[in-house]
């Protein structure tokens, strides 16, 4: 046991419930992401699939959803034969396997509210994963330039040979989300454990998202190995805390290579994201171009206290829960609109997916000119609940709190809700929708009124209580900008074309419609909302295989998305190292991003 393999235990060690019997159970811990991911994918087969008279009915559309053929690096094509081979023996999936493993068994968990850096000594675990990709991949560390940002965030620099070319940015994040005690007892192997049983990388992280942190170690470590040397730099980001939104990792790094490189500095972007599965009778895959927005509102009510022998009509908390009632009996509406993300994912759905309702796949082809198959097609798509989150702002009250006592009048009372803004919208709209909606109640119960900062009740008129929303944390983030994917969009062509190359590479197939890539969208959130300036052209994908590779055969789709979200597959993660080397060979060589 090397120093550093103590160091790891050590850190597990600390770890809530190291030491646990293990003990069988029925994969249930479920991570929040497992669910926005699942969501984003299965925009749902169940709902609208119809084996449908797919090729007999209408020919496919060519303008809609074109797809670009798989990409095969050419000037960098002895490498990539050299790399085919290499991934495809066992000992190289073996050196996969230990890889991730060694990662997960760093328990780098990031907690709500830390303090920074250098303060909080839960940051130091993030020094452990440091040592061990030292250790694991040497020569990434002889081969570029590293810089710690903020002590624990990684920037990898392997400067090409021409600087003229704008170069390839990889992010990961380096942390997990904690691991929930209660949920300890039915992880069938230990969260932190990075066991392998033959078939799985089981823990904590081992997808969301080590697997993109080492995935891209490994296939720079390899093409090192096959003494590949790059025309065009590429840049590796990892940030620290993309679980609790980014601020001591990401933001850091997107300020660095700001300066560093300059605005819009980069070709492409590819962070954490969606992968590929099946939809409709075809295997898709679904990088997001988009990702919606983020407002957690608080609301704040206040009113005189007092004994509650004497009490009022309506107290602070009983206020704040009318409020709440208003909010919940009016969502905000969903609207699929021309040109959006969704509904181009819904165009190439129909477009390539054979098993789509007929009626919904007319539909949807109709739509783009007519504005009554536009509305029938959003009927007919919104009727599933995953996809109406995935088009529409959603709310979703999180928080309450109020009241100190049984017998005393509260005097304050808040709530948190927050809001996933439709990429179709904005904050302002989401702050002043929300603001108009209470309206009424607050001067219904005589509060002044105070939203985002505006005063919107006399100032001198005297009032029972108050009424104050604001932005809880100060970290509304906009939806992101879109990432073109038109005809001339050559990055996103470049991905969707090394996508194919993996696919087909890692199956030993040929064909480019194998897999067919459409634009996806993003539910959550990723490091990349702090990269927005650092280049037009971001993808949030992951080359993970999702559905119908899961252990004990599960019964249901959501089931088996939630154990991938918790073990990876040694053969999937081996092609995303191929994902990751075809990637960086084709952005090597082409002359278009
Ligand atoms: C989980 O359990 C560990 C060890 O039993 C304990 O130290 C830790 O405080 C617990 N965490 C929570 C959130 O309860
Ligand atoms: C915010 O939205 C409101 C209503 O939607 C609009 O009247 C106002 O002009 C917007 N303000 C800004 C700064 O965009
Ligand atoms: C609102 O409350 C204040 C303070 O209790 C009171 O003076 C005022 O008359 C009330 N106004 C209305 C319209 O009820
Ligand atoms: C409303 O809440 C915000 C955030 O807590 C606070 O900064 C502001 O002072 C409050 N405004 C009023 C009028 O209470
Ligand atoms: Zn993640």
């Amino acid at each position: 046991m090397s120093d550093l393999d103590k160091k790891v235990q050590q850190a597990t060690e600390l770890l809530p419930g190291a030491g646990y019997p293990k003990q069988k159970s029925k994969y249930k811990s479920v991570a929040i992401k497992a669910g926005l991911v699942a969501l984003a994918f299965f925009i749902s087969a169940a709902t609208f699939s119809a084996r449908g008279a797919f090729r007999e009915s209408q020919q496919v559309n060519t303008n809609v959803c074109s797809q670009v053929a798989e990409l095969i690096p050419e000037k960098n094509g002895v490498v990539w034969k050299l790399s085919k081979v290499y991934f495809g023996t066992p000992r190289f999936k073996k050196r996969a396997v230990e890889w991730l493993g060694g990662a997960i068994r760093v328990p780098t968990e990031t907690h709500d509210k830390m303090q920074p850096v250098g303060i909080d000594p839960r940051w130091e675990t993030f020094g452990v994963l440091q040592d061990y990709l030292l250790q694991a991949f040497p020569k990434v560390h002889t081969a570029l330039e590293l810089t710690k940002v903020n002590t624990y965030g990684l920037l990898y620099e392997w400067k090409g040979s021409d600087a003229s070319l704008k170069p390839l940015l990889l992010a990961a994040h380096q942390d997990v989300i904690p691991v929930e005690n209660a949920t300890l007892g039915q992880w069938q192997h230990e969260p932190f454990s990075g066991h392998f049983d033959g078939e799985y990388i089981w823990g904590r992280g081992s997808s969301d998202d080590k697997h993109g942190l080492i995935g891209i170690m490994s296939a720079v470590e390899s093409l090192l190995e096959l003494k590949f040397k790059p025309t065009r730099s590429v840049v590796l980001a990892f940030g620290i805390d993309e679980e609790i939104g980014g601020l001591n990792g990401a933001r850091s790094l997107a300020t660095v290579m700001l300066e560093k490189f300059g605005p819009k500095s980069f070709a492409m972007l590819i962070d954490e994201g969606v992968g590929y599965g099946p939809q409709y009778g075809q295997i898709f895959a679904l990088p997001g171009i988009a990702e919606k927005g983020t407002l957690h509102i608080r609301i704040d009510l206040a009113s005189p206290g007092g004994h509650s022998s004497v009490p009022p009509p309506h107290t602070s908390i009983g206020m704040l829960a009318k409020l709440l009632v208003e909010i919940e009996e009016n969502p905000f509406e969903a609207h699929l609109t021309r040109g959006s993300p969704t509904y181009k994912t819904a165009q190439c759905l129909a477009e390539h997916g054979p098993e789509m309702l007929p009626a919904l796949r007319k539909n949807i082809r109709l739509s783009q000119y007519s504005d009554e198959a536009l509305r029938e097609a959003e009927i007919l798509l919104l009727q599933n609940p995953m996809f109406k989150t995935l088009v529409g702002t959603t709310q979703s009250i999180n928080l309450i709190q109020g009241g100190i006592k049984t017998n005393a009048l509260p005097e304050q009372a808040w709530a948190v809700v927050n809001h996933r803004i439709s990429t179709e919208s904005s904050l302002n709209e989401t702050t002043s929708r929300q603001t108009d909606l209470l309206r009424p109640l607050a001067s219904g119960f005589n509060l002044s009124y105070t939203a985002f900062g505006a005063s919107l009740s006399e100032p001198d008129v005297p009032a029972y209580g108050s009424l104050n929303l604001s932005d809880a944390w100060g970290t509304g983030t906009e939806p992101a900008p879109v990432s073109p994917t038109d005809e001339n969009a050559a990055p996103y062509d470049l991905l969707s074309g090394t996508i194919k190359a993996a696919y087909n590479s890692h199956r030993g197939i040929k064909g480019d419609n194998n897999v067919v890539v459409s634009p996806g969208i993003m539910p959550g959130n990723t490091d990349t909302r702090h990269y927005w300036k650092l280049t037009d052209h971001i993808f949030r994908y992951r080359h993970v295989r999702l559905g119908g590779c899961l252990p004990n055969n599960p019964h249901t789709v959501n089931e088996g998305i939630l154990i991938s979200m918790l073990v990876m597959e040694a053969d999937n993660f081996v092609e995303i190292i191929r994902f990751f080397t075809a990637l960086v060979l084709n952005a090597d060589e082409s002359e278009l991003i």
